[in-house]
């Protein structure tokens, strides 16, 4: 199973996990051979408070998945046959599942087995618990559950073909972040308990199948106008990992490694912003290891993916708000690739822990831009994330701006937010800045090597870092670990970026925004992405909730002179529509209103409904009507957000 990938890394890797069984060309009654348990040590399970799963008692290691994508129907149906590794004496084990229709389970002899789902959570949906006879030590079983999902799973979207960039044919893709895995595969959906797993996936014969997977071959025909995809990821990932896109798909490489898949009208433009990704694998190596995964593709999904993009494994999922035609977004690729780290390799064991993964990518993200574009770029980055934070800050319960976050009967979706992202970054450059960065970076590529396909928890990763890093009273005292995580707000020892680049935007914005000036003096055309982001998000000091900065004229000439109806960079619509709707802006309702119903990135949808909700009689008609035209081609993910905010229409 030696993949084309020369990478030494790999190769090693593959053998420390035992080489791997060979796969049979099995129909979907057939089973496949057991997977070889990865060779990797015990781990000690924290308790995930977002899983019914008791591993210590028994737990998934391998799950292989053999199920048809109905399009009609909207369900995904077959079998999951799990491999199962239990303590002696144990006779049951408990799974997640969440709106599932469960027809049998099996033995691996075919044999039924006993099960029950337990009551239904709004949130964490049920516990399959499945019976059978006392395990033996060191003994390893497999069980299969023969189920189908339902039209509303709430990981699964379905596209209609007009949903679609080709309109010619449909499309499916799941987002299975947090706790979404559930909603399409029975298993212990538990971000702290690892499976290998393998996929075979029967679609129209006219679509092709994409997973977080090595692809095994080409499809194989599987019953008249069907084809069957199979796949495999032989090492250890957490279940809200696991992805699945088909589509009209195609594929253009951008070198031997690394490549982007998406719709045949979407390719070109796709691939040519997304050069920059080879590269990026490259400095990723050059500064924390060997990425372990082999390939590194890209899958540029249709518009209404609710986030800007998804680290799954091998193929990110993307948002195609990213292709905004200069390159300048491709940050996204940084941080998404940056997980294969931090998070794919190194996993928060919970979602308290959430800061864990995103926190560590936004730092190696920046550390990615530096290398590529430049320390001026990676700052004018990171001071963006840092206004973001300070608006963050100031709308949070303090308790939820402490990096281990209390997320006891609320959604894992609650910690999605600055605080993790970029307190979090904040926390490890104030460490590099204190102990340098080559003591760093030599800590956190051992923090990497040393945890590779473990969970971690916030407390081991202060035991890690205070037996390799901080090992002095003085250092432990200068560094106030305990504080940044778990004490709310910023403590003493943060020193904010400073972007000399950002000096001659803020003039300008005073200019404009505060001194009343022309848009005609903003130095609009010479400045980047980061630049104009920077000038849209000034706003005055201790500007009240519900006033206003500007007035209509000037509105009309911001919105003319920097030619904002036609503006085609989603960050900039986005940031301009904000301030729109902040002023009851009615000349900006028909971009808002394209910009709604054509994409649906929660980062872009939410707010903006929100800031609508905000503005009472007038906004309130306004976001209703249109999210009424929005929400059928919105992602569950966002729909469930929005529906809090406006109500179902
Ligand atoms: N893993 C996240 C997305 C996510 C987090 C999905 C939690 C569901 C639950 C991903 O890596 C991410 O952070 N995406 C960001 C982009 C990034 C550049 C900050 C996004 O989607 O906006
Ligand atoms: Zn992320």
């Amino acid at each position: 199973m030696i993949r084309k990938i020369g990478l030494v890394s790999a190769l090693a890797l593959t053998t420390a996990l035992g080489g791997c069984a060979a796969m049979t060309a099995t129909g979907s009654e057939t089973l496949i051979p057991p997977h070889p348990v990865p060779a990797i040590a015990p781990v000690d399970y924290v308790r995930d408070i977002h899983s019914y799963a008791l591993p210590g008692i028994a737990r998934v290691t391998h799950v292989a998945l053999d199920l048809a994508a109905d399009f009609a129907a909207m369900t995904l149906s077959g079998t999951a046959a799990l491999d199962v590794t239990a303590e002696p004496g144990a006779n049951e084990i408990v799974l997640d599942v969440r709106n599932l229709d469960i027809q049998d389970v099996r033995d691996a002899a075919g044999n039924p087995l006993q099960f029950e789902t337990g009551p239904d959570d709004p949130i964490l949906g049920q516990p399959l618990t499945i019976r059978f006879p006392a395990f033996a030590p060191g003994e390893r079983r497999r069980i299969v559950v023969r189920y189908s999902t339902r039209p509303d799973a709430a990981a699964l979207q379905w596209l209609t073909p007009a949903q679609t960039a080709g309109g010619q044919k449909p499309f499916l893709f799941s987002q299975g972040q947090a706790i979404l895995t559930r909603t399409w595969v029975p298993t212990q959906d538990s971000p702290g308990i690892r499976q290998t797993w393998d996929a075979r996936i029967t679609a129209p014969s006219d679509l092709r199948v994409a997973m977080s997977a090595e692809a095994l071959g080409g499809g194989e025909p599987a019953g008249p106008g069907q084809t069957a995809w199979r796949f495999r990821m032989t090492n250890p990932v957490p279940p809200y990992l696991i992805a699945l896109g088909v589509g009209d798909l195609a594929f253009q490489a951008i070198d031997e490694r690394t490549g982007v898949w998406t719709e045949p009208s979407m390719l070109r433009a796709a691939h040519d912003e997304l050069v920059p990704t080879a590269e990026m694998v490259d400095v990723a190596e050059r500064l924390y290891g060997p990425y372990r995964w082999g390939r590194y593709d890209i899958l540029v999904l249709p518009p209404s993916f609710p986030f800007g993009g998804m680290e799954n494994p091998r193929l990110t999922f993307a948002t195609p708000t990213i292709i905004a035609g200069d390159r300048s977004l491709v940050s996204l690729v940084a941080h998404e690739l940056a997980h294969s780290w931090s998070g794919n390799l190194v996993t928060n064991a919970t979602w308290s822990d959430f800061w864990l993964n995103e926190g560590f990518t936004v730092y190696f993200e920046n550390r990615i831009m530096e290398q590529l574009y430049g320390r001026e770029r990676a700052l004018m980055l990171q001071s963006l994330g840092w206004g973001d934070l300070q608006s963050t800050l100031a709308d949070l319960p303090a308790a939820d701006t402490k990096l281990k976050i209390d997320l006891a009967g609320r959604d894992p979706d609650e910690g999605l937010t600055d605080v993790a992202y970029e307190k979090g970054a904040a926390f490890l450059r104030t460490i590099e800045r204190i102990v340098g960065r080559e003591r760093f970076d030599a800590w956190l590529k051992g923090y990497f090597d040393r945890n590779a396909f473990r969970p971690m928890t916030t407390e081991r990763f202060l035991e890690d870092i205070r037996a390799h890093l901080v090992t002095t009273p003085e250092l432990e005292r200068q560094l106030m670990m305990d504080a940044w995580i778990y004490q709310p707000g910023m403590p003493s020892n943060w020193v904010p970026p400073v972007s000399d680049a950002f000096v001659p935007v803020d003039a300008a914005a005073r200019a404009f925004f505060a001194d009343k000036g022309p848009a005609s003096a903003i130095p609009w055309s010479g400045w980047s992405t980061q630049e104009r982001q920077r000038f849209l998000a000034w706003r005055p000091d201790g500007l009240r909730p519900g006033a206003d900065w500007l007035t209509a004229a000037q509105l009309a000439d911001l919105e003319a002179t920097l030619n904002l109806r036609q503006e085609g960079n989603a960050e900039v619509v986005f940031s301009w529509l904000q301030i729109a709707v902040a002023h009851r802006y009615q000349p900006a309702v028909p971009t808002l209103e394209k910009f709604l119903t054509t994409m649906g990135r929660r980062k872009f949808v939410l707010p903006l409904f929100t800031s609508l909700w905000a503005e009472g009689d007038w906004g309130r008609p306004i976001a209703t009507r249109i999210y009424a035209r929005a929400r059928p081609g919105y992602h569950p993910v966002t729909t469930n957000s929005v529906d809090a905010v406006v109500g179902r229409p």
